[in-house]
């Protein structure tokens, strides 16, 4: 049977992978130069499906993939904390030799106010199987969610912050990866308070924003904290509402990362595999009733080291 097309678009082949989120794009090359009608396409696309994917994308390298962020409106933009590897401008790059195993759910980068709201990966080097990514969908998880707790997490805010208790998380992490992570990935700590319901600034859509930079929720015992956070998160991770992605090299994904969280799963064992990350500049999220995020604070740790020797190898090791 063949895969149901997408009959919205006239430009590009665009077929779901899942019932909730998740797209594959066909026929695009993709480079900054795309023609005005494709660009509007692919835009329109990831806003619907959340996250899309695009098969072999071999030509593009650090400086094409950085140049994609223009497709999505926005400036390329750093990790706050991690160095970019050598050689390019805003390449985040996870390498599994390093650690670099992002196998917990979460929205990249939301201990800062106005985190990414696109980010690019592709695919440099796949194990022969394992390592799939998992994305998702965190408007589908607050349109499941029953009135009564809607109204709750309407007035929910969360202090997001990238000291979370990452041995906690992940109990299987080596001394090493641990060590590494304080060592570059908190080199600054940052608080910052997120409505736990946003207002999707170009489709309206109210998502939920938590995932594992979520310190406790504001006004609510460390206690309940839990226990609610647990409650919401549940709904973001259902099966239902999520699509998985079987990597290859040269494969790109896109997804809307104030529309979703993420999970790449760590069951590849020693085998390598090595993704790099573009994030495009996002916005500031916005409560239901228009209140804005805040950093609360943002200070160097205070037994941070200095930095030199900290390669791009050693940066690979931090969470995204
Ligand atoms: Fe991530």
């Amino acid at each position: 049977m063949s895969a149901q097309v997408n009959p919205t678009s006239n430009v590009l082949e665009i077929v779901p992978v899942a019932g909730r989120i998740g797209a594959e794009v066909r026929g695009v090359r993709l480079s900054a130069d795309l023609d005005a009608a494709t660009v509007s396409e692919i835009r329109k696309a990831w806003l619907r499906y959340k996250v899309i994917f695009f098969r072999n994308q071999q030509h593009l390298d650090d400086g094409s993939q950085e140049s994609l962020t223009a497709l999505f409106s926005g400036k390329p933009v750093a990790h706050p904390t991690v160095p970019v590897v050598q050689g390019t401008e805003f390449i985040h790059e996870l390498d599994s030799r390093y650690g670099g195993r992002a196998n917990s759910w979460h929205t990249d980068v939301t201990f800062v106010d106005a985190y990414p709201k696109a980010s690019i990966l592709r695919a440099l080097v796949v194990p022969p199987y394992g390592g799939d990514t998992v994305w998702a969908n965190t408007v589908a998880a607050y349109e499941d969610l029953t009135p009564a707790l809607r109204e709750l997490a309407d007035k929910l805010w969360a202090v997001h912050s990238n000291q979370y208790d990452y041995q906690a998380r992940k109990p299987k992490s080596s001394a090493e990866d641990v060590r590494r992570y304080h060592e570059v990935f908190t080199s600054t700590v940052y608080e910052t308070e997120h409505p736990v319901v946003r207002v999707h600034p170009e489709t309206g859509e109210r998502s939920l924003v938590l995932g594992h930079f979520v310190k406790n929720l504001v006004g609510v015992s460390s206690h309940d904290s839990a226990h609610l956070f647990q409650v919401l998160q549940e709904h973001v991770t259902r099966l239902e509402n999520t699509v998985r992605w079987r990597w290859a090299v040269g494969d790109v994904a896109v997804w809307d990362n104030r529309a979703t969280q993420h999970y790449a799963i760590n069951d590849y064992g020693d085998q390598h595999r090595v993704v790099r990350r573009v994030t495009v500049d996002g916005d500031v999220p916005v409560s239901v009733d228009g209140r804005r995020s805040a950093t609360r604070s943002k200070a160097p740790r205070a037994s941070s080291t200095k930095r030199e020797g900290v390669g791009a190898s050693a940066a690979a090791s931090a969470e995204a």
